[in-house]
């Protein structure tokens, strides 16, 4: 079998009593990459935290597989061991854990006993991909995340993707606070993942990084479920027009979910 494959089906979500998804449906396959658009406070991240397993997100209703298997049921170790991964909207930093023994422990954490990655082989191919991405090297001795300016803190999250080799990603944001030359950076790793064992959800308020991730399927949200799916044309519609229009062929005045401020 080629890649794998994450079924999301009619997924509801609730934070503190309060349903934030409304039955989600959408299904990646490995070689696929989707891209997740939508206004701000529609549900998104919640999507991508529910999936992972966040603790705060409550499942009310529905089913999340990985190759057939009830992710729902794995403890968020079990899921990333499962291949699954996300990049982080806001990644969190963490004191006292340097970068490059995070990265190790997490490579070793989805092998085998008696199978780690040995040094040698571990620092060789953290020193490519930190030159891939364009990184200084002392990031990697620097504890995780840790006064880490944004835009490093996004590029430090592919630095994971690529190093970690996920069967399925969620990138939540992954170009928020990127410099221009560093979104180039940034989508040349994530483009050198490409293959028919990966597949790959993209969350992107912009068309631009499409521009550079051509994505197979485009996925709009509003009032936590997609309400709208379609080719890399939708990316480009929402670019110029907005998301007006889809409120108007849906009949609705309120996109977001939760409470209002
Ligand atoms: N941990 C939480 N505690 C309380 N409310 C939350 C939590 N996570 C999400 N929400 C609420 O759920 C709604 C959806 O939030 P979510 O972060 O999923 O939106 P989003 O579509 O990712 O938005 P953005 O584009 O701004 O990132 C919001 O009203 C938000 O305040
Ligand atoms: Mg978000």
């Amino acid at each position: 079998m080629a890649g794998s494959t994450l079924e999301i089906k009619n997924l509801h979500v609730a934070i503190e009593g309060e349903e934030i998804l409304r039955g989600v449906n959408l299904t990646i396959k490995g070689g696929e990459f989707h891209a997740v658009m939508g206004p701000n406070g529609t549900g998104k991240s919640t999507l991508a935290s529910a999936v992972m397993g966040h603790p705060k997100y409550e499942i009310t209703e529905g089913e999340v597989y990985i190759d057939g298997k009830d992710v729902l049921e794995m403890e968020v170790d079990e899921r990333a061991q499962a291949g699954l991964f996300l990049a982080m909207q806001y990644p969190s930093e963490i004191s006292g854990v340097t970068n490059s023994d995070f990265l190790r422990s997490s490579i070793n954490a989805r092998r085998e006993e008696g199978d780690e990655i040995s040094l040698m082989k571990f620092i060789k191919e953290m020193d490519g991909t930190m030159d891939l991405l364009e990184m200084d090297k002392n990031m990697a001795q620097r504890y995780l995340n840790e006064g880490f300016s944004g835009g490093e803190k996004k590029r430090n999250e592919i630095l994971q993707l690529m190093m970690l080799k996920p069967a399925i990603a969620i990138l939540d944001e992954i170009d928020s606070g990127l410099d221009i030359d560093a979104l180039k950076v940034v989508s040349k790793g994530i483009n050198q993942m490409r293959d028919e064992n990966f597949g790959c959800l993209i969350i992107t308020h912009y068309q631009r990084l499409l521009n550079y991730i051509a994505p197979d399927k485009v996925h709009v949200m509003m009032q936590g479920r997609i309400v709208k799916s379609g080719g890399p044309e939708l990316a480009q519609r929402l670019e110029e027009e907005g998301y007006d229009w889809i409120k108007q062929e849906l009949g609705i005045e309120d996109e977001t979910v939760g409470q209002k401020a």
